[in-house]
């Protein structure tokens, strides 16, 4: 285990945090939004919906603005230079219909979309460096193939991209088990696709020689797989009474890494002392969002012997349930210390 860190340590954390915060804020963020966002207010205006899922420098959404006047047009990414250059081009150039989100695919999906919304969805060039080792980690996969079905009107179009011949034909696989998507091609993929933008990533792979393959098919009215919206659920916190003080809890807690049989894990990283409590640095996995939070533990006002243990400000957190179990597993842990701890309330789902 980590000792706690001194309170330089602990301003530096904090100084990190806020800056990474700031330049968050510039952007629409999976981790900003309302779950789920009223796009209309959004756009100021109510049109049907496009997204385009890891966009780049912005090429396919330059083009989709050119042709597509009359949709609002939802652009995700989770690089900062992407987001910020095509967050510029938007300003500079008045792209009226487009946004740009900071957001993992899945996240979005499954957070920031209702069943339903979705008339285009392209996907140009993912995981450029696919190993089929790499299964996991891909964008292309049975679940996320689920929530776009889910999330596409009947009639909608799914456009997708690549020049990697294996993840075509795992792509192919994968969509000829989807029986909610019919083809619109004679074959399987085309080579060339002439009405559509070529992107960065494209021209590239062009100019260095490399095949593309193109897929294009509609949402049929095949009812589309189940896949829940996942709202946010209350902030989880615990109050308990202890004669313990802050430095031993500091010092003395433990708490085990946790991994679920749903693919949630949750990690204490470091931990921090401030003037009335102790901060600890967390990592949140779950299928649908990561999150990097804070986790405190700070004394009730007016009180010597009772602290809350609830989620820091710092760090933007969503609470989700793995947000819950991240609080659940320091509560648990600070119980081990000693058998006299009374829970005076506890807001943790399942606590
Ligand atoms: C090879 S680049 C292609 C960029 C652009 N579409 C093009 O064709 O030039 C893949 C892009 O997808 C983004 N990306 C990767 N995984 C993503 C995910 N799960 N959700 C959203 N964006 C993702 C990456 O940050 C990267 O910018």
């Amino acid at each position: 285990m980590l000792d706690g860190q001194s309170c330089d340590e602990y301003s530096c954390f904090l100084e990190l945090r806020i800056v990474e915060r700031h330049s968050m804020e510039q952007l629409l963020s999976s981790l900003n939004l309302p779950w789920t966002p009223d796009w209309a207010a959004i756009f100021g205006v109510e049109r049907p919906l496009i997204l385009d899922i890891g966009f780049g420098y912005g090429h396919s959404l330059a083009h989709l603005h050119r042709t597509r006047p009359d949709h609002n047009i939802i652009g995700l990414e989770v690089d900062n230079t992407c987001l910020l250059k095509v967050e510029k081009a938007i300003a500079r150039h008045g792209w009226h219909n487009v946004r740009v989100v900071y957001s993992f695919a899945q996240t979005a999906l499954y957070h920031l979309l209702l069943p339903g919304t979705l008339h285009e969805v392209h996907i140009n060039f993912p995981d450029p460096w696919f190993k089929k080792r790499h299964a996991r980690r891909r964008l292309m996969q049975r679940d996320t193939l689920d929530a776009i079905v889910n999330r596409m009107v009947v009639g909608g179009k799914f456009f997708l991209a690549t020049d990697i011949l294996d993840y075509a034909e795992m792509t192919h696989e994968l969509l000829a088990q989807t029986p909610g998507l019919t083809n619109d091609l004679p074959t399987p993929w085309a080579n060339a696709m002439p009405e559509r933008a070529i992107t960065k990533y494209e021209r590239r792979a062009l100019q260095e020689g490399r095949t593309c393959y193109y897929f294009a098919y509609h949402r049929n009215q095949h009812p589309a797989p189940d896949v829940p919206v996942i709202k946010e659920l209350d902030m989880p916190h615990v109050v308990i009474k202890t004669q313990l003080t802050l430095d031993e809890m500091l010092t003395r807690v433990n708490v085990p890494d946790y991994a679920g049989e749903d693919g949630t894990h949750v990690r204490y990283l470091e931990r921090y002392r401030g003037e009335r409590s102790v901060l600890f640095d967390v990592y949140v996995h779950e299928p649908t969002i990561e999150q990097r939070i804070s986790v405190v533990i700070v004394e009730r006002d007016g009180t010597t012997d009772e602290y809350t243990i609830k989620l820091g400000s710092i760090g933007m957190p969503r609470p989700t349930a793995g947000l819950h179990i991240a609080v659940g597993r320091l509560r648990d842990a600070v119980l081990q210390l000693s058998d006299s701890i009374q829970i005076i309330q506890d807001k943790v789902r399942g606590g």
